[in-house]
């Protein structure tokens, strides 16, 4: 079952059509995004978020600055730094999700072997190939972790998840949130918890806008009551996502992870991680080395444009955090499941992804 959201992202003609997440649940609106520019600002202000979805808008936003300077009658030199410079300036937009450089980094390697080519329309369709070919493998990936972690759940499954890591994080039915649908689809599901994830309410305003289209049944609770909802066993497992997992293992996803992973384990309760293998670094060597994005403190000091902490008082608004390798009862990839997870288990995972 897909979830009934627009689509996150679509490319036609040189326009990046982005479904502008800030404003949903109350309208939805697109954004056209005809610049790397325009790109990088969708991607930096978040009107575009989730780990896969950013790589996958990074990507285009490369192929969109490589289609303008072909139309303004670049030669293939020019297009080739026009994709350049493109590359440099979307792969900093954000820090944290790694799916952003490697896609980037992905185009950056095509326009680096575009010297044999015969024009600069070669390089354009060759980077706008590109491009469609990561969104398809994100689509793809979806599907096959949705199979395989609802083979983890058991009957009348009560999960917890945080964020929000569905369509809207990716291209098409998500990451931990693919796991939801697919066990919702085979009638495995009873109940989904929303953390409302304070302070951009990912779960509340957009976790919950994709149940609701998609008849999940979901309760909507804050971020702190999830220990409590635990011990009183109402919750089987909890799914989250990931933004970068280091090579021993260790998850950057969004702040407030690493609480919930600590108190499934002093429960009990599974902690799945559900991320594709574009979400894997293995050059970062452990969480410590993940750079961790921190965001404006306005997110916190003001609530729907009002300050509401005193004048004087400031916040501290680090937006993801890193739960260690330790507290991951299994880690969900499109390639299969890896658990416990571990350097050398997640070696393998990648070997494997090699040797295809
Ligand atoms: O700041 P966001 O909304 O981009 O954070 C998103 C998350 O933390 C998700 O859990 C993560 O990207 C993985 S889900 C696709």
């Amino acid at each position: 079952m897909v979830s009934a959201v627009p689509r996150t992202l679509r490319y036609r003609d040189g326009v990046l059509h982005v479904l502008d997440q800030r404003l949903l649940p109350g309208e939805v609106r697109e954004l056209r995004c005809q610049s790397a520019s325009e790109v990088a600002t969708a991607i930096r202000d978040m009107a575009v978020r989730g780990a896969p979805a950013i790589g996958v808008a990074g990507a285009y936003g490369v192929a969109l600055a490589a289609r303008a300077a072909a139309r303004a009658g670049g030669d293939l030199d020019a297009v080739r730094a026009a994709a350049e410079d493109a590359c440099g300036l979307l792969e900093t937009a954000r820090p944290t999700a790694v799916n952003l450089g490697a896609a980037v980094h992905r185009m950056r390697r095509q326009v680096l072997g575009s010297a044999a080519m015969s024009d600069a329309g070669e390089l354009v369709d060759a980077l706008e190939a590109t491009a469609a070919e990561l969104e398809r493998y994100e689509v793809e990936s979806s599907r096959a972790m949705g199979r395989l972690g609802a083979d983890l759940l058991g009957h009348d499954a009560r999960v917890l998840v945080h964020c929000n890591t569905g369509a809207l994080a990716t291209v098409e039915r998500g990451t931990a949130l693919a796991v939801v649908y697919e066990a919702h689809s085979r009638g495995t599901l009873d109940h989904v918890f929303v953390g409302e994830t304070r302070p951009r309410l990912q779960g509340s305003r957009l976790t919950a806008f994709e149940l609701a289209a998609a008849g999940v049944p979901h309760t909507v609770v804050v971020d702190s009551l999830a220990a409590s909802l635990m011990l009183h066993r109402a919750v089987d497992a909890v799914l989250v996502g990931a933004d970068r997992i280091a090579a021993n293992g260790d998850v950057a996803n969004k702040v407030g992870t690493y609480g919930l992973a600590v108190a499934c384990a002093h429960h009990h309760v599974p902690f799945y991680v559900v991320a594709p293998t574009s979400s894997i670094d293995p050059v970062c060597e452990s969480g410590a080395a993940i750079p961790i994005e921190e965001r404006d403190p306005a997110e916190i000091t003001d609530v729907g444009g009002e300050r509401v902490l005193p004048p004087r008082s400031t916040a501290f608004n680090p937006a993801f955090d890193v739960t260690p390798a330790s507290l991951v009862t299994a880690l969900v990839t499109e390639r299969g499941i890896v658990s416990p997870l571990s350097e050398s288990s997640l070696a393998q995972l990648l070997a494997k992804r090699r040797a295809r």
